[in-house]
């Protein structure tokens, strides 16, 4: 499906990106942010789980983690050279029918999908400006948890990725990264009824990983 946001992510994120994340993830294996959430999501001790992953890149997440924790993912990507890679790789690997591949705007398309167990956003909602209503959708798909990762709300964080910005400016390329303020993003995500079970830090990222409160 067609989108503003598809057009500006198939620019930044195209084939040669795709295909080096690639490579990296064949000889190093998940990165290492990456590393987290998918320790986050093993720690909630799920079975034959279903996966929501957002912005999903290669599929890193559900090439994981349909080894042993799902049985079955959705991968919502803005761009189209990314979801090519994740398909082919998913074929690779035997996961091709395991898998539903979507390219669209994940906010534009979340009324028409259905919830699962676990919603990932691996630096995404770092691409994202409107992060209120990204992991609005995302809480509303989630009917156990959430993992995502987003930059550190560092000074050195924050003036790398100014100088970043500026360049993306001067280069009339409307992508921009973003530094959300971490304290709002989990006041969306508590009034959605998550509330934050653990948080790691590396250098540039940090990974929380939110669950749904039990109903009682
Ligand atoms: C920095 S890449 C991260 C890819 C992967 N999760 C990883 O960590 O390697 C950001 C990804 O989010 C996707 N993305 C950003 N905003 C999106 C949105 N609103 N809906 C769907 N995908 C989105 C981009 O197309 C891109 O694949």
């Amino acid at each position: 499906m067609p989108c503003n946001c598809c057009e500006m992510e198939n620019n930044t994120f195209g084939e040669d990106e795709a295909k080096a994340n690639l490579k990296d993830y064949r000889r190093k294996g998940p990165a290492n942010q990456t590393k987290l959430i998918l320790e986050a999501v093993r720690s909630l001790g799920l079975k034959n789980a279903s996966l929501l992953d957002v912005g999903g890149g290669i599929g890193t997440i559900h090439h994981e983690l349909l080894k042993d924790v799902a049985k079955e993912a959705m991968h919502v990507d803005a761009s189209s050279a990314y979801l090519k890679i994740a398909t082919e790789e998913a074929k690779r690997l035997g996961h091709e029918a395991q898998v539903k591949f979507i390219h669209a705007d994940f906010t534009d398309v979340v009324d028409e999908l259905p919830q699962v167990d676990v919603v990932t956003l691996d630096r995404v909602v770092c691409c994202y400006p409107n992060f209120r209503a990204l992991l609005k959708a995302a809480s509303s798909k989630s009917r156990t948890a959430i993992a995502l990762t987003y930059p550190r709300e560092t000074w050195y964080i924050k003036m790398v990725l100014s100088i970043m910005n500026f360049f993306q400016r001067l280069m009339n390329d409307p992508f921009r990264v973003f530094v959300h303020p971490v304290n709002e993003m989990e006041m969306v995500l508590n009034r959605e009824g998550l509330r934050r079970v653990s948080t790691r830090k590396l250098f540039v990222w940090e990974m929380s990983l939110y669950q749904r409160k039990a109903v009682v």
